[in-house]
């Protein structure tokens, strides 16, 4: 069973949809813990629901804003108490250091053992606000994509997508509804096929970016 850790800082809709397909027993893995970094989030009644410790660790308190190495201190402070195989980030809001993230890099695959998604089609709309930007730049489709975590800003390999149209009544409300929804259902999807360990990364020995390739034979290889 593979344990996991979510990092979110919303409102915990995709904490949720990956809590509840676990209770469903659509997707075989635990939930160690929940990091939260934004006070006043949604995520932290969320792992109340379903009885997840969780870390509420500010990345500001009234007086100050802790430094990311600092705040990522405290993180792998908290963490330390336990064991997980893979980060999910859910929504998490900030940038993780590339020493955070060299730190869960598995050797024997390349890459590390940390999961994003995000509201775009990648490279497209990086950033926060993806839906948005796609409708402000009028684009007809969008979507979402589940990554691996590089040391970039929404880096690293691709590990699934999916297109949404974008509707000529679209607001940015309209347009979230249909992505979160997407959302939910990939990701679970691919958490499942990730954690199920049938991929590799291939290509990175090419001057290419790297990209997962999944497949029995792959498992074999
Ligand atoms: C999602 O759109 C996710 O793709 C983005 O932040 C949003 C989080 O939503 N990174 P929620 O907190 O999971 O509802």
């Amino acid at each position: 069973m593979t344990s996991i850790v979510v990092f979110a800082s919303g409102v915990g809709s995709n904490f949720r949809a990956i809590c509840e397909a676990i209770r469903e027993k659509k997707l075989a893995a635990r939930v160690e813990a929940l990091v939260c970094n934004l006070p006043g989030a949604g995520a932290p009644s969320v792992a109340k629901e379903f009885g997840i410790r969780c870390f509420e660790i500010p990345e500001r308190t009234p007086d100050r804003k802790w430094l990311r190495a600092e705040h990522e201190g405290l993180i792998l402070g908290a963490l330390s108490e336990i064991r997980f195989d893979w980060i999910v980030l859910a929504g998490y809001m900030r940038l993780l250091s590339s020493g955070f993230v060299k730190r869960f890099t598995d050797a024997e695959r390349g890459c590390a053992r940390i999961v994003n998604i995000h509201p775009s089609l990648l490279p497209a709309f990086s950033g926060v606000a993806g839906y948005a930007q796609a409708l402000h730049y009028g684009a007809k489709v969008t979507g979402v994509t589940v990554h691996l975590v590089g040391d970039g800003l929404d880096d690293g390999p691709i590990v699934a997508q999916r297109a949404i149209e974008i509707r000529d009544d679209d607001t940015i409300e309209t347009l979230m509804e249909r992505g979160l929804a997407v959302e939910h259902g990939l990701y679970v999807e691919t958490l499942g096929k990730l954690f199920a360990g049938a991929w590799r990364i291939e290509g990175a020995e090419h001057a290419r970016r790297p990209r997962i390739v999944f497949g029995a034979e792959v498992a074999r290889g």
